[in-house]
């Protein structure tokens, strides 16, 4: 990497030059305070849990937890995974959520790669918020979508602006929009209901498909509703539990209407391979079963917040702007005037702490003039010393 790319943290191409061989896409280099990942803290990852889980999958389902599984998922699976819904996103009027309306993927990114593979074709447009999750961008451009920024404010991206970009679309593309509305990466916020509603009318009478990525929905104590919830035709939500319980079981799920899923569960990949990670998935099960979900991720709630205001409290006021998250993993400093993200990013380094580029999060920006902080990963007392390099570093670039 050399100083002038936007980084956000190692690529994978860096991780692969750097060591063929490694287990993990996570490196720790002593001494420094690394706030780049949005990973959970491996400290806290529940593999206890895990394995009893994987035992109880064994004992209660025999052979078929190791074999291929359905296509959408284990019944069994995909019934947990609605009756966790049922409880964590209240947003509809009829607010259950049924089995036939989840399918289980390999995580968020792997839901959003198969919905791209199924509905998207090479030259088709999705329309973004901006700033958005960096890692959808690349898979957009691996399918060959074209990605378009939406103009916006405060409370997320403009309506009028949607309706302008569907206009300027061929009706011969396909049009998506992808939007992370639930404490959003790298920002942290939920998109006001007056604002998803507009969205959605807009996307409603241009028909275009909403993306809903929701993958940090039990990281904080009260999510709001999803986008799903409001309207299950013109949205897809995908669903993970990467930050709520462990990224290595590469377990999410889509909700959708029936027809979609039916399309989804018919495609190839599912034919051949059966449903995406059968196992792991059926132990994700019996942890919503047993109760112990519930408890993994009520101490992540716990050890999110008080992290958050922490790193908060510890960064200087006067030198950034930001406004702190009901939940996420993510902190999103405006710098101040005359510091660009570049300039933060290496005086940080320099000082032994890592923070993200905030320009990789945005599609039409030249500089972002902002960086991303994430919580999830080091304790308090690592995140304060972090803040203090970091309001020192900010500090030697002011005139
Ligand atoms: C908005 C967003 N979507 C998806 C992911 C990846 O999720 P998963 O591990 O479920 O593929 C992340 C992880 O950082 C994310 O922030």
């Amino acid at each position: 990497m050399t100083a002038s790319q936007p980084t956000v943290h190692p690529t994978a191409a860096d991780l692969l030059a750097a060591d063929a061989l490694a287990d993990v896409q996570y490196e720790h280099t002593d001494g420094v305070i690394d706030l780049t990942w949005g990973h959970p803290d491996p400290s806290a990852l529940a593999s206890e849990a895990v394995a009893e889980a994987a035992q109880s999958a064994l004992a209660t389902h025999g052979w078929q937890a190791l074999t291929y599984g359905a296509p959408c998922g284990a019944a069994f699976t995909r019934a947990a995974i609605a009756s966790l819904l049922t409880r964590t996103d209240t947003g509809s009027e009829t607010a259950g959520v049924t089995a036939d309306e989840v399918i289980v993927t390999a995580g968020s990114s792997g839901g959003l790669d198969l919905l791209l593979t199924l509905l998207a074709r090479p030259g088709d447009v999705v329309v973004v918020e901006q700033p958005t999750y960096f890692l959808a961008l690349r898979m957009f451009a691996d399918h060959g979508v074209q990605v378009v920024g939406l103009d916006g404010d405060a409370d997320g991206p403009s309506s009028a602006d949607l309706q302008r970009k569907a206009e300027a679309t061929s009706k011969q593309k396909n049009l998506f929009m992808y939007l992370v509305p639930t404490f959003a990466n790298p920002t942290g916020r939920c998109l006001p209901t007056s604002r998803i509603d507009e969205l959605l009318s807009v996307a409603r009478s241009n028909s275009i498909l909403v993306i809903e990525d929701d993958v940090y929905r039990d990281t904080a104590p009260a999510p709001p509703p999803s986008m799903w919830s409001r309207d299950r035709d013109v949205v897809v939500r995908l669903g993970s539990f990467s930050k709520s319980l462990a990224p290595g079981m590469r377990v999410g799920f889509i909700t959708g209407g029936s027809d979609l899923i039916t399309q989804i569960g018919a495609c190839g990949l599912l034919d051949s391979g059966g449903g995406l990670n059968h196992f792991a998935s059926m132990i994700v099960g019996e942890l919503i079963g047993s109760g112990r979900f519930d408890e993994i991720a009520a101490a992540g709630k716990r050890r999110y917040t008080e992290r958050c205001a922490a790193l908060a409290e510890a960064l200087d006021a006067k030198l950034f702007t930001f406004t702190i998250p009901a939940g996420g993993y993510f902190l999103w400093l405006a710098l101040p005037e005359g510091v660009s993200s570049a300039g933060a990013v290496s005086a940080a380094r320099a000082a032994g702490v890592l923070v993200s580029d905030g320009r990789p999060f945005l599609v039409d920006a030249p500089d972002a003039g902002h960086i991303r902080l994430s919580f999830s990963m080091l304790d308090v007392d690592l995140l304060r010393e972090g803040a203090t390099r970091l309001n020192r570093a900010i500090a030697s670039l002011m005139p």
